[in-house]
């Protein structure tokens, strides 16, 4: 999920010496279109895999390299350009960077800004498997981890160099989804929730299921914001279009008899219930257990009801704090309500069904004892922020 959510921010992106910072040009891009703004220092290395005029046309700034930089004013570059960061990233962060970082050198720009800076440091690392593993690097990861410096990955995968292993760069994406979390405060921190997402799939013979136009996005945007608030995110998720975030806990699901056994197995310590799923109310009385063939003029299938899983959970002797969906044609809120009541959940969503099936952005009104609260349009991401806010001062008042 593209979307960071945090408010604009200045960032300090150090790019060091390796193959990964071609991957940089494209993190910059991202971060810009976001609205950051971005100020590019490169070692002298760096330079040697991407050009300071590539970054320097992306991040729409002068880049500096050299120490002795004559053009910030008062001849000290390495205060001049950190002093308005709110963070510091070095992406991609080389083995000779970290143990330079680990001992405190302060031998080019990039070093000194680190040694002098007054705000936190991330650092992306990208090496070979072997450098990566290498029992200096490990002891210099332990003293920049004790020193308070923030990791961003790295991954495990194919490397430039044909070998697999630890050592990747985190992919851009990745990395946004790393800052837009550093900058998110831990609302939820301590809280376990559990989601449900996207469409389930009521198997009608091996290869044809009835299923729904849910994309998963509000479910998964829910997910990665509640992740970032601090929260253990359990996410059961059956089909959807997107791929889902990283988060504590991720089970996939197919049909609504999965899901709910799936719910009911994990449900026991949650402190929060939120079902964003599509579950079909309905499934076929059997399943064909082998291929329907089209011999016959017509086709009958009996569909037998599932079970509401909002409702079993909210109906438990000790249940969560339960949050439904209700997707409504007109009258949104008088039908939201008396699902509400219906499903006996404390806080119901509901939402215009053709404002928000496959898209990015959506439009919604909370319901809750205490009245209506309308959310304007705005991406699914930002949704979820005003939803797990609103829950969050609900929680607290017990
Ligand atoms: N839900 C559920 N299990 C089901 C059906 C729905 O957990 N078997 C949850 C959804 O995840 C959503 C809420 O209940 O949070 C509302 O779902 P919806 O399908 O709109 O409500 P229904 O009760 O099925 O009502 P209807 O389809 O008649 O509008």
């Amino acid at each position: 999920m593209e979307h960071l959510h945090a408010s604009t921010k200045h960032i300090l992106l150090g790019v060091t010496g390796g193959i990964a910072a071609y991957k940089t040009a494209e993190l910059i891009r991202l971060l810009v279109k976001q609205g950051h703004t971005v100020q590019v220092v490169m070692t002298e290395a760096a330079t040697h895999f991407i050009t300071a005029t590539t970054l320097q046309a992306l991040s729409g700034r002068p880049v500096f390299i050299d120490a002795w930089d004559q053009r910030i004013d008062n001849g000290m570059p390495h205060i001049g350009l950190s002093r308005d960061a709110d963070v510091i990233l070095v992406a991609p962060a080389s083995a000779d960077f970290m143990a330079k970082l680990a001992h405190g050198f302060a031998n080019d720009l990039l070093s000194t800004l680190c040694l002098a800076r007054t705000c936190p440091l991330m650092i992306a690392p990208a090496m070979n498997k072997q450098m990566w593993e290498n029992p200096a690097t490990q002891r210099q990861c332990a003293q920049l981890i004790a020193d308070g410096i923030i990791f961003l990955g790295p991954d495990a995968g194919e490397q430039a160099c044909g070998e697999v292993g630890q050592g990747r760069m985190l992919e851009p994406l990745e990395m946004l989804e790393g800052l837009a979390a550093h900058f998110t405060p831990k609302l939820l921190a301590g809280k376990k929730i559990m989601i449900t997402a996207g469409a389930t799939m009521e198997m009608i013979d091996p290869v044809r299921g009835l299923t729904n136009l849910s994309s998963g996005k509000m479910g998964f945007a829910l997910a990665l914001v509640a992740s970032r608030m601090g929260a253990e995110v359990t996410l059961i998720y059956s089909h959807t279009q997107v791929p889902p975030p990283v988060v504590s806990q991720r089970h996939h699901v197919r049909t609504a008899d999965d899901m709910y056994h799936t719910v009911m197995q994990h449900i026991a310590d949650q402190d929060v219930f939120i079902a964003v799923a599509a579950v079909a109310d309905y499934k076929p009385n059997t399943i064909q257990p082998q291929k329907i063939k089209k011999s016959e003029a017509s086709l009958t299938i009996k569909l037998i009801k599932n079970k509401d899983i909002l409702a079993e959970v909210a109906s438990l002797p000790n249940p969560p704090y339960c949050v439904g969906f209700a997707a409504e044609t007109e009258p949104l809120i008088v039908h939201a309500t008396q699902k509400r009541l219906a499903k006996r959940v404390p806080l119901m969503v509901a939402n215009q069904v053709d404002a928000a099936m496959g898209h990015d952005h959506n439009t919604v009104t909370l319901i809750d004892d205490n009245g209506e609260y309308a959310i304007a349009t705005a991406h699914k991401t930002t949704i979820a922020q005003h939803i797990l806010t609103h829950l969050k001062m609900r929680l607290d008042q017990g």
